[in-house]
């Protein structure tokens, strides 16, 4: 293990280089005293699409006439993860349970694809001809699986090939790279024929995982992406879905602005009314939510993706102060879209929100009451018509106190 890990590691370091070249479309240097530089000139083994889920993945085999029947049984075998089980049992286990297994099934994408069913979702989410060749069948629903990432050209695709694999294994450093993750990981906009196929992309990014991951301190991370969603057997690829990961992701911290330090509208209530205002309530309260975790912004990936910040007091809601973390969209000239307002947290951000205690209303002295809610959808309530059978919500940080608790901002 410990041999096999340096080495992977090493190769790792040369394929951040190279796939990070490859994304600005920079040439390798020519110079006559450099031997075999790492950038590539051919496209990794994986790579056999053009970038935005354009097309469905070929992973190069014929479909026999069932799962391990048929013409070719044992190439055919590389398509089922049922079949990788006898022998990887704990990576299928972990992989069975993560959104990439889901993708497909998974009812929050349901609700939205079968509202609008077209082809191009279909290409990143039960990427591969075989599946797409019987949708309602088994192998579509594996969703993202181990043929999706591991099989092209009719051969397994890893890092490198290990000692005592049975495999016919294609060596591939810059396998599991950022590059390779922005194969579903990174797109602009498609604009869509009447089936919903690709007919061109745009410029102006719908998802931007990798390159909010490049643009961040995180880019020169030895393995990339795995450096955090890499797990005990690599392949739970946990993320939003995981309660301990977002809480690991966001932190928030309160406390009260020392007097002088706002503008402050400290005493006037929200509607303008002057408040018969104690000491404490004549303050102002400072939300601070962070990134302190995550290697892209916070939130990432589908653009409904986003989060809302509460706080309130229980007698007075109607006076609830609310914050909307994510992302908002136009039309733009190409036939993509424009992001127009963007509040998500790159890595390490960190944004305050100042209210006045006062606007909250409520009791004198009554407790506040904090919370920070992460929505896997564009609507947290939706009609039961278009409701998904899994949460479409969940809660990140949940906290009460009064405000005469809450420690005094530092300048
Ligand atoms: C008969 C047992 C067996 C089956 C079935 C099997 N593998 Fe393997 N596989 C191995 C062994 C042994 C290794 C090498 C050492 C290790 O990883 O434990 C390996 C290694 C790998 C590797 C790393 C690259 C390499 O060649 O060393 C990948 C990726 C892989 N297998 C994927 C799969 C997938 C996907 C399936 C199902 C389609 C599958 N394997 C089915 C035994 C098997
Ligand atoms: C180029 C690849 C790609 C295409 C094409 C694509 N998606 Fe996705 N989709 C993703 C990725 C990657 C994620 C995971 C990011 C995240 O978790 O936010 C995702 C997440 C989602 C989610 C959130 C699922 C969840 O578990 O919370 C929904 C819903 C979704 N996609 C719907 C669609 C629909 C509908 C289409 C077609 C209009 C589509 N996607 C096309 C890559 C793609
Ligand atoms: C989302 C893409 C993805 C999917 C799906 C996927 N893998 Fe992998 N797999 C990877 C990556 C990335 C690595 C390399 C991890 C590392 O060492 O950094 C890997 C490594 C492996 C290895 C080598 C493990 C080692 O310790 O070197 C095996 C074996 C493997 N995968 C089997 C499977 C099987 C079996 C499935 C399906 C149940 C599967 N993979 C699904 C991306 C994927
Ligand atoms: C420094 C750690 C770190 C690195 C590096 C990292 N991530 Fe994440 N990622 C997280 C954490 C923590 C979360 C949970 C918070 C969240 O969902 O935004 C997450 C969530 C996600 C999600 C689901 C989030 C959403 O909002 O839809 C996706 C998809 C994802 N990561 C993909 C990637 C990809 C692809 C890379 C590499 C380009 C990467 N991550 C690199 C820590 C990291
Ligand atoms: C073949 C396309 C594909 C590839 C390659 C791929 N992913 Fe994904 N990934 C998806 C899709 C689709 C989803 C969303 C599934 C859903 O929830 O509907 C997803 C979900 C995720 C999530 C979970 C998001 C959440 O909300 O919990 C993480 C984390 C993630 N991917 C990381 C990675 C990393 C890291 C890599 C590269 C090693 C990678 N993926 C490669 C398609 C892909």
């Amino acid at each position: 293990m410990t041999h096999a890990a340096a080495t992977l590691a090493a190769v790792a370091a040369v394929a951040a280089i190279a796939g990070f070249a490859a994304g600005c479309g920079a040439q390798p240097a020519a110079g006559p005293a450099l031997a075999a530089a790492p950038a590539r000139d051919e496209a990794p083994a994986w790579r056999v699409r053009p970038p935005g889920g354009t097309l469905a993945i070929d992973p190069g085999i014929e479909l026999g006439a069932g799962l391990g029947a048929g013409a070719r049984p044992a190439a055919d075998a590389l398509l089922d993860a049922r079949g990788c089980a006898s022998c990887h049992a704990a990576i299928v286990d972990e992989w069975a349970r993560s959104r990439h297994a889901l993708a497909w099934t998974n009812s929050i994408f349901q609700t939205e694809y079968s509202a609008r069913p077209q082809a191009w979702c279909v290409n990143c989410h039960a990427p591969l001809t075989t599946q797409q060749a019987d949708l309602a069948g088994p192998r579509a629903a594996q969703g993202v699986d181990c043929a999706a990432c591991h099989v092209r050209a009719g051969k397994l695709v890893a890092k490198a090939r290990r000692a005592g694999s049975p495999h016919e294994t294609i060596g591939d450093p810059s396998f599991g790279s950022p590059a390779y993750c922005a194969d579903c990981h990174q797109f602009t906009f498609p604009v869509l024929s009447e089936g919903g196929a690709v007919k061109r992309m745009t410029a102006l990014p719908m998802q931007t995982t990798v390159a909010s991951f490049r643009a961040g301190p995180y880019a020169r991370e030895r393995d990339g992406c795995m450096a955090c969603h890499g797990s005990r057997h690599g392949h739970a690829f946990a993320g939003a879905h995981d309660a301990a990961m977002l809480e690991s992701a966001v932190e928030v911290a309160w406390c009260r602005v020392p007097r002088g330090d706002t503008g402050g509208a400290g005493g006037v209530g929200l509607l303008g009314a002057p408040r018969d205002a104690s000491a404490a309530e004549d303050q102002t309260l400072r939300v601070t939510v962070r990134n302190a975790a995550a290697g892209h912004t916070v939130p990432t990936g589908d653009i409904h993706r986003h989060m809302g910040l509460r706080l309130w007091r229980a007698s007075a809601p109607e006076a609830m102060f609310e914050a909307f973390i994510g992302r908002r969209f136009e039309p733009a000239d190409d036939g993509g879209s424009r992001t127009t307002w963007d509040s998500t947290l790159a890595p390490g951000q960190a944004r305050s929100f100042d209210v006045p205690l006062a606007q909250l209303r409520g009791e004198l002295g009554e407790p506040l009451q904090l919370e920070l809610v992460y929505v896997y959808i564009g609507n947290e309530f939706p009609s039961p018509r278009n409701a998904p059978a899994e949460p479409t919500a969940s809660s990140v940080v949940r906290r009460s106190a009064g405000a005469d608790e809450l420690p005094v901002c530092s300048r």
